[in-house]
């Protein structure tokens, strides 16, 4: 049998809306086989059926070989569902990757990548999922993805504060402006730049300075419910900068030492799981078992 691994990630990193994403080292598994039909075992009701992501980009790398069989799946999943973890990049890169491996590895890294952020539409995520590690990744204007693997510093301390609600992608992206002011696209760009110079180096004082976006997470911090009270917390406690991961509902802290005051979450509304979290520079992996 065929175990597939690919990793969670966080993404946008403040200013790097669309481009910036780190692989975490949490991990969906599946366990793959060939099979008369399509079966997925463990997963929930509303996701078995032909829509899964697994089996649609299972299904879009056998066009790619040239052939068509099905496969047979059982979910191993610790990656949180709509809450801004790349969730569904683990699902769609396990499906292009176990297409590949059970086919004498006929997809190379670099297809699977083009193909995942095909399906999603943006690359952060898929390239991180595909590749590990913090990857910069842009479209081109003929619609080809790229990356490059940057050094996450050691120096820093992930977070995530993962609530008891979901935000959807597609929503989050709906109530975005489709048009910026000059200004802005000229604060982000460069904030981005800075921002990946401050996790390369381990610089958190430039990190508080350039991690702030005017691109989505004014926008998207209004979805998230308690989102100002947690970002104070964690902020009063490790002087760190506290993110929107992805397009939420997670949000990720970036410091040097962990958070320590989890008990004064407790006071709030939502449950809130505070989670310690490592980046991986392992990518998606498959092997026979
Ligand atoms: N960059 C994407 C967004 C990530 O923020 O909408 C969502 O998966």
């Amino acid at each position: 049998m065929l175990k597939i691994k690919t990793p969670a990630s966080t993404s946008n990193l403040g200013p790097g809306f669309d481009c910036l994403g780190l692989a975490l080292d949490l991990y969906n598994s599946f366990d793959v086989d060939l099979s008369e039909e399509d079966e997925l075992i463990g997963v929930d009701e509303a996701f078995n059926n032909e829509n899964n992501l697994f089996l649609k980009a299972y299904h879009l790398g056998m066009k790619q070989i040239g052939l068509d069989d099905h496969v047979r799946v059982s979910f191993h999943t610790a990656v949180p569902v709509s809450r801004g973890l790349g969730s569904s990049s683990t699902l769609i890169v396990g499906g292009l990757l176990a297409a590949s491996a059970l086919h004498n590895d006929a997809l190379d890294k670099d297809h699977i990548f083009q193909l995942a952020a095909m399906m999603e539409g943006h690359p952060d995520n898929a390239a991180p999922c595909v590749y590990g590690g913090f990857c910069a990744s842009f479209r081109d204007e003929e619609g080809n993805f790229f990356t490059r693997i940057l050094t996450f510093s050691e120096d820093f301390k992930i977070t995530l504060f993962i609530p008891d609600f979901e935000v959807e992608t597609a929503n989050a992206r709906r109530i975005l402006p489709d048009v910026y002011p000059r200004k802005i696209a000229v604060a982000n760009a460069s904030k981005a730049i800075l921002t990946v110079k401050a996790l390369v180096d381990g610089d958190l004082e430039l990190l508080k300075k350039c991690a702030k976006d005017e691109l989505h997470e004014p926008y998207r911090r209004t979805l998230i419910s308690e989102y100002d009270e947690v970002k104070k917390l964690f902020i009063k406690d490790t002087d760190g900068v506290f993110l929107i991961s992805g397009s939420g509902s997670t949000c990720i802290g970036i410091s040097k030492d962990y958070f320590e005051e989890s008990s004064a979450l407790s006071a709030l509304k939502h449950h809130w799981q505070v989670k310690e979290v490592s980046f991986t520079n392992k990518g998606a992996m498959a092997y026979e078992v």
